[in-house]
């Protein structure tokens, strides 16, 4: 199966398909202290978040997905423009079809049409850089869509469940410190799903990677997915429920924010105000999302995305006034409690 028939399978199994895990996240755990005097008017209260830098409507990066093929260069487009309206910021899915395959450019070269000033990342598995990949591949992968910064996909687990998947993820973290003293723009690392650990997200803090992304259990399973792809999938069930709770990763990361200058996206199993608002309260200072994105697009179109962010962006209002913070930044963990 060719990677651009795949990437449409993952696709259509992650909108129309039960690929989540049964794993909580964690932000379940934990209520939110609610403040009975707060003291601030709601409209006093800012939604905004920076990244990198750069200030966006809200903290909310729509995550890589997709690309490669002739559909996901629509999906791509749809997804750009809203961002472009919206300020926020938006990874395209896994440019590798693109190194090997140059006629499939429009479907990510689109999203710089649709987007011409927003901030867009590009995408590249940790096993296609194990070793390095030449400056003038890397130029290819940031020029198509004049990227803002560069995230590596860590996935040893939705390869290793993949049969057509690769089986080598020696020299990755090798390929990630050559990516970093190359690449023009800052690098970005995220795991798609079954998390990264303190002790991961250390080695890469040392290596110089900017933010890490921890997409952590409890949202999307990619095992799931790629398990469903399968006729028979046999023994590779095993690891659906695979992974570190997005919590404990956030956790874990923002633990090192003392030793390193960093920022730390919240991901994996973000699916409404309360995770993102927690994850701020646990160090986090971004969040991410996939799958809800996707299927609110592909099931009601640009308009119905809208409305799934008006209603993030209009309860985080909320949340945060019903907690006495003018802002994600003045959250804490004083402001959540142990269920
Ligand atoms: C349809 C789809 C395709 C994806 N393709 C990619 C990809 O190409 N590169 C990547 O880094 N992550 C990819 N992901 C993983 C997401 O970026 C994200 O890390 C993961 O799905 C967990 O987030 P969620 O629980 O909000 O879905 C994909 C996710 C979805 C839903």
């Amino acid at each position: 199966m060719s990677i651009q028939e795949r990437k449409k399978d993952h696709v259509d199994l992650c909108v129309y398909d039960d690929v989540g895990y049964e794993m909580p996240t964690g932000f379940d755990r934990y209520y939110f202290r609610h403040n009975a005097m707060p003291e601030i008017n709601i409209d006093d209260v800012s939604v905004e978040g920076t990244l990198l830098g750069r200030s966006f409507s809200f903290p909310l990066m729509i995550s890589s997905m997709t690309g490669g093929y002739s559909d996901a260069g629509r999906i791509n487009a749809q997804i750009a423009r809203f961002c472009e309206s919206e300020n926020l910021p938006f990874g395209v899915g896994s440019q590798r079809a693109l190194l090997d395959h140059p006629e499939e450019l429009e479907s990510f070269s689109v999203v710089r049409d649709e987007a011409p000033t927003a901030f867009i990342a590009a995408n590249i598995g940790g096993a296609q850089i194990a070793g390095g990949l030449p400056e003038e591949k890397l130029l290819v992968l940031i020029d198509s869509i004049k990227a803002d910064a560069i995230i590596v996909h860590l996935n040893p687990l939705q390869e290793l469940v993949q049969p057509e998947g690769d089986r080598k993820f020696a020299g990755i973290e090798n390929g990630i410190a050559r990516l970093v003293t190359q690449s023009p723009v800052p690098v970005i690392v995220k795991e798609t799903g079954a998390g990264i650990s303190g002790d991961v997200a250390r080695r890469l803090l040392a290596i110089g990677v900017s933010v890490i992304d921890v997409a952590g259990a409890g949202g999307t399973s990619w095992s799931k997915v790629e398990n469903k792809r399968k006729e028979d999938s046999g023994s590779t069930d095993l690891f659906n429920e695979w992974g570190i709770p997005t919590l404990t990763c956030v956790k874990e990361a923002a633990d090192l924010h003392g030793e390193f200058r960093f920022e730390l996206i919240a991901s994996g199993g973000i699916r409404g105000a309360s995770d993102i608002v927690k994850a701020h309260c646990f160090g986090a200072d971004f969040t991410a999302s996939a799958r809800p994105v996707i299927q609110a697009l592909i099931k009601g179109g640009e308009e119905e995305l809208q409305r799934l962010v008006d209603r993030w962006k209009e309860q985080t209002a909320i949340i945060l006034t019903l907690l006495g913070r003018r802002s994600l930044l003045e959250c804490s963990t004083k402001d959540v409690g142990n269920k």
